[in-house]
């Protein structure tokens, strides 16, 4: 809602815009250009450029024709997500150039934001983006982040005072020594490069665009709007959690009726061939098999898990990684597509398909639409998606066309209900709130690297929900019981991805494992294990009460790569999440979220006195309690705590 409009015309040399609280001020000043941030009264960002850099001419300094502040006080209910309710709350201020330019800028109580808007007659070729982020503490303030790179986001993270960033993706997290969390990113982020920030021949930390293959950052029209560039802030860590900052400088869903959209826990056949003792392709040692759907179906029929995801269903995988022509209609002669269609149906499972597309965008873009229109036709409303592999042509992942392809796929499949799961995807900017069939995507070293790799430390877990998903939810597929892989490195024939594997394990103990579920925020949330390590399983238990659909979410306590508790709401259950680094800890948790008046049976999913040796050790203990007790939450070395709290009266 629109509480109040005024404009100043003339020329104001200093503009400021603050928000509702009085803490947050980013001030503009047209003489020089520049923006800066301040907080309680503090500088954290000094004067920093503004402009973008065109072959038409560079659009930066220019006369102020006029100044328009407003603000928004409202709240707005999303279909789903870590809270259906947010509040957006700020003040605005629209500067508008005599060339052309506007920029608006908004305070929030929890960071700042500022856009460009380009309104003139003729299309731009855009060159370079010039804003810069000059912390005003570089050496003090300290940074968690993955490098730039416009071609993947799985790298390992480094905390690093910014002075020595050289280069580094977003969501770029920080904290200043005076104790301000912060968060460099960007929201909505469409028909425009990716934005990194990268030192410049100056030393200076500046915006930088994934190029275009002859150079270009992008080619847009005279009227355009560029993402938000976003600066996050709050007085603790998990403030950033809890921030609804980036879904508020999304626009309102485009899909009229959103009731078809809904969240869902799902199995698959999946970690078998990450594994090695599976395959993508037919053969001997076929995943996607009708036998395995069926198993898997009937599994998740039985222990209330909404989804089934069977990977290497269709023909072409014999391609990945050479020329990547995967067929999107035709099942292998073993996957009898309409049966299991039918099957799920029955038994009121969906069904998912997998699109892996090597990254051969070009033939996606040409059979994506008769593809989804036959899955719409076997009653199929979820699909995950991949990009495993360099695109033709030059262009990059992250480029201009690699996020105006990832928005083609969102906009195509919201027209034939589908909800897509993207893996190597672009980055989130939370246009879900505008297109809320993108429910979620990779984006991050998932669960995968686990099987063939030196693997995701417990303290890359704790640092994973304070930089990754500030942007959005992640499909990490967590859940893994079967710690050490002992079944699979007894298999000699398998596939060794990566050279040598039988170093490979879960880097956390079967607790911590459990606790992923919660911490790490999907609406569709995959128990990415093989099902014979659930079956039987008296932890899984877990999972069969967890309700992928919440209502509410509150990130309770952290630091950033250390430890992390976090509560989710789904009706009137509660669940949460708590997980700690290579050091064993003991929290104390309030447990006030609970409804005030109500006994709840808590059980505790928890790490046992050995854990820290023997992670598969792990103990469930049930007890009751009330909004009026404290939690003890004690977690091994790389361990965590999984608790579901169910009212009584149920
Ligand atoms: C990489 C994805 O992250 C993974 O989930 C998938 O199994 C493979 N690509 C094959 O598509
Ligand atoms: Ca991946």
């Amino acid at each position: 809602m629109l509480l109040a409009a005024a404009a100043t015309a003339g020329c104001t040399p200093k503009t400021i815009s603050t928000s509702p609280d009085g803490r947050n001020v980013v001030a503009f000043d047209a003489a020089t250009m520049t923006y800066a941030v301040l907080r309680d009264g503090d500088t954290l960002v000094r004067p920093s450029a503004l402009g973008i850099a065109t072959r038409e001419g560079v659009f930066a300094g220019a006369a102020v024709a006029d100044v328009l502040h407003r603000s928004f006080n409202e709240t707005w209910e999303a279909p789903w997500g870590e809270n259906k309710h947010h509040r957006n709350r700020c003040n605005e201020m629209a500067v508008r150039l005599d060339n052309g330019l506007t920029l608006r800028f908004r305070a929030y109580d929890d960071g700042v934001a500022l856009r460009y808007e380009l309104n003139l007659p003729d299309s731009l070729i855009v060159t370079d983006e010039l804003t810069e982020f000059r912390f005003a503490d570089e050496v003090g303030t300290l940074s968690w982040s993955i490098p730039g790179n416009f071609e993947t986001y799985e790298l390992p993270y480094r905390e690093l005072p910014v002075a020595e960033i050289a280069d580094a993706n977003t969501p770029f997290a920080f904290r200043t020594p005076g104790g301000v969390y912060g968060s460099v990113h960007e929201a909505a982020l469409y028909d425009w490069p990716e934005m990194v920030l990268r030192r410049d021949g100056r030393g200076v930390l500046k915006a930088d665009l994934s190029p275009l293959p002859d150079g270009v950052k992008a080619y847009i029209p005279g009227t355009f709007t560029t993402p938000w560039r976003t600066i996050q802030l709050g007085d603790r860590a998990v403030d950033l959690i809890n921030s609804s900052l980036i879904l508020n400088l999304n626009e309102p869903s485009k899909i009229a009726d959103t009731s078809w959209i809904m969240p869902q826990k799902y199995v698959g056949v999946w970690w078998g061939m990450h594994l090695g003792t599976q395959t993508w392709t037919m053969g001997p040692r076929h995943g996607a098999t009708t036998e395995n759907a069926i198993r898997h179906i009937d599994f998740a029929a039985a222990n209330n898990i909404q989804g089934a995801l069977f990977e290497g269903w269709n023909r072409g995988w014999e391609s990945w990684g050479s020329d990547q022509h995967f067929d999107y209609l035709e099942p292998y002669a073993d996957f009898d597509l309409e049966r299991i269609a039918a099957y799920a149906r029955e038994k009121g499972v969906e069904l998912w398909m997998h699109n892996e597309t090597g990254g051969n965008i070009p033939e996606y873009e040409a059979k994506m639409e008769c593809a989804f229109a036959r899955y719409a036709e076997l009653g199929v409303h979820t699909l995950k998606t991949g990009y495993a592999g360099g695109f033709a042509g030059g262009y990059l992942h992250h480029s201009q066309y690699g996020v105006q392809h990832y928005q083609r796929v969102v906009e195509t499949a919201a027209r034939y209900g589908i909800l897509l799961d993207v893996h190597e995807p672009i980055k989130d900017t939370g246009i879900r709130r505008t297109w809320p069939n993108m429910m979620t995507r990779e984006g991050a070293r998932g669960m995968e690297w686990n099987a063939w790799s030196e693997g995701n430390s417990a303290e890359y877990l704790c640092t994973l929900p304070f930089v990754r998903l500030l942007g959005g939810p992640m499909d990490y597929t967590p859940g893994i019981f079967d710690i050490d892989y002992l079944t699979a490195k007894a298999d000699p024939g398998r596939t060794e991805w990566n050279g040598p594997n039988a170093h490979c394990c879960i880097k956390t103990t079967l607790a911590r494992q459990i606790a992923n579920w919660v911490i790490l925020y999907s609406p569709l949330q995959m128990a990415a294990d093989l099902l014979e390590n659930y079956e039987g399983h008296p932890a899984f238990q877990f999972f069969r009460d967890f309700d992928a659909d919440c209502d509410r979410s509150c990130a309770l306590q952290g630091e950033i790569g250390d430890y992390i508790v976090v509560v989710r709401q789904a009706g009137d259950r509660f669940f949460l999440g708590a997980g700690t680094n290579d050091e064993s800890r003991a929290l104390q948790q309030p447990l006030s979220f609970l409804e005030p008046g109500t006994t709840y049976t808590a059980t505790l999913y928890a790490d046992a006195a050995d854990s820290d040796e023997n992670p598969e050790s792990y103990r469930i203990e049930t007890r009751t309690v009330t909004a009026a007790d404290t939690l003890e939450i004690r977690m091994a070395a790389r361990g965590g705590m999984a608790v579901s709290f169910i009212p009584q009266t149920e």
